[in-house]
């Protein structure tokens, strides 16, 4: 029995030698090593064994089991090591190429041109002050002074929101940001009723209008409004911040021009332009005429003060309401206003 021990040994050594891949090991570790084997046979053969026989047998039956298994598990890892190498010399790595891009985020341009306006706006002592989108119909219009039926609402074709409110005032997606000019007005006024603090603010956010929709008119668009409340303020403090904004945003060569329009809110009301660098002032798809309407502007109505809680004998002030986009427009040299909401990259990746 020692000497078919001695066989098996060495007969299951050899065959592993010429094992070359993972499948040959399987079919070695089955023949050599499995339930059926001649090595597995012979253990179940010691119980013909005499008492004396067992040990010597026993003992040199391990060895050779030991010395198959650890013989298997070198062979085994050589093999691992082989295919491994195969693999790096196959699919070699070029650590020479340039790595792939990771794409960056970047500031929508109406984002850009709302902080660049922040910061001017900032700079001349106005705050930001945030209001709705949703707001009522008598935000929206009527302590502006648009009464129900007034033609004006015209101008601002409105969506309007279902809800439990009807009647004469429903609720609407705001079509501008002025009503935002009363509940600012009535904030500030809470804080002394007697003696209003004076206002200096800038409103920013989206509004709302049933447009036809072109390259400088949108459905959803953003307006900046500003209002100034105080003692003793002019149709010149409008002149000048408007005039001195342009200056800042395009340079000192800039040319404006305000031309009298009508708001019910503001009196007298004014539209304010400046003239298109996309065309150089010759006329346009973007601008028309040579000139893009950029906000309408004008002194607060006295109504419109009251409604705010400012008495109109000691206080005025003007308001204006641009569309930033028009100024991005101007600014980056956009043709089309309907780009900014399209989310197409080849436009969004250019700012
Ligand atoms: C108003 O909305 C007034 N609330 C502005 C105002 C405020 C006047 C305070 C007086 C005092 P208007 O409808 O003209 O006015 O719009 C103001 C600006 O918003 C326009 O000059 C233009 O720059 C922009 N705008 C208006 N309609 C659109 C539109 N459909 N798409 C993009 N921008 C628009």
């Amino acid at each position: 029995m020692l000497e078919k021990l001695n066989e098996i040994e060495r007969h299951g050594l050899d065959a592993l030698r010429s094992v070359q891949d993972e499948g040959g090991l399987e079919s070695w570790r089955v023949a050599h090593l499995g339930r059926s084997s001649a090595l597995t046979q012979l253990f179940n053969e010691f119980v013909q064994l005499s008492r004396e026989e067992r040990p010597a047998v026993g003992q040199r039956a391990n060895e050779v089991k030991k010395a198959l298994e650890t013989a298997f598990a070198a062979r085994s890892e050589e093999i691992r090591q082989a295919k491994l190498t195969r693999s790096i010399e196959q699919k070699r790595l070029d650590v020479t190429l340039p790595g792939r891009r990771v794409p960056l985020g970047r500031l929508h341009p109406d984002t850009r041109i709302l902080r660049e306006l922040y910061r001017i706006f900032g700079d001349m002592g106005f705050q930001v002050y945030r209001s709705r989108e949703v707001e009522s119909d008598e935000y929206n219009f009527q302590l502006l002074n648009f009464p129900v039926g007034h033609p004006a609402r015209d101008m601002q074709d409105t969506y309007f929101v279902e809800s439990e409110q009807h009647g004469d005032n429903p609720v609407v997606l705001r079509t501008h940001t002025s009503p935002g000019q009363i509940r600012a007005m009535r904030e500030y006024s809470a804080r002394n009723p007697h003696h209003p603090p004076t206002v200096r603010i800038v409103l920013p956010g989206m509004v709302y209008r049933y447009e036809q929709v072109d390259a400088r008119h949108e459905t959803q668009f953003d307006q900046i409004e500003g209002l100034a409340v105080g003692l003793g303020i002019t149709f010149s403090d409008l002149k000048g911040t408007l005039a001195d904004l342009a200056r800042r945003l395009f340079g000192q060569s800039v040319r404006t021009r305000f031309r009298a329009s009508f708001f019910p809110f503001t009196e007298p009301s004014a539209e304010f332009d400046i003239e298109c660098f996309l065309c150089g002032g010759k006329g346009c798809n973007v601008c028309g005429g040579g000139w893009l309407e950029i906000g309408g502007c004008g002194m607060v109505h006295p109504g419109v003060l009251s409604n705010g809680g400012y008495d109109p004998e000691i206080y005025t002030g003007f308001a204006f309401g641009l569309g930033p986009q028009r100024i991005a427009m101007l600014r980056y040299g956009i043709n089309d206003i309907r780009y900014f909401w399209e989310n197409d990259l080849r436009f969004l990746e250019q700012f």
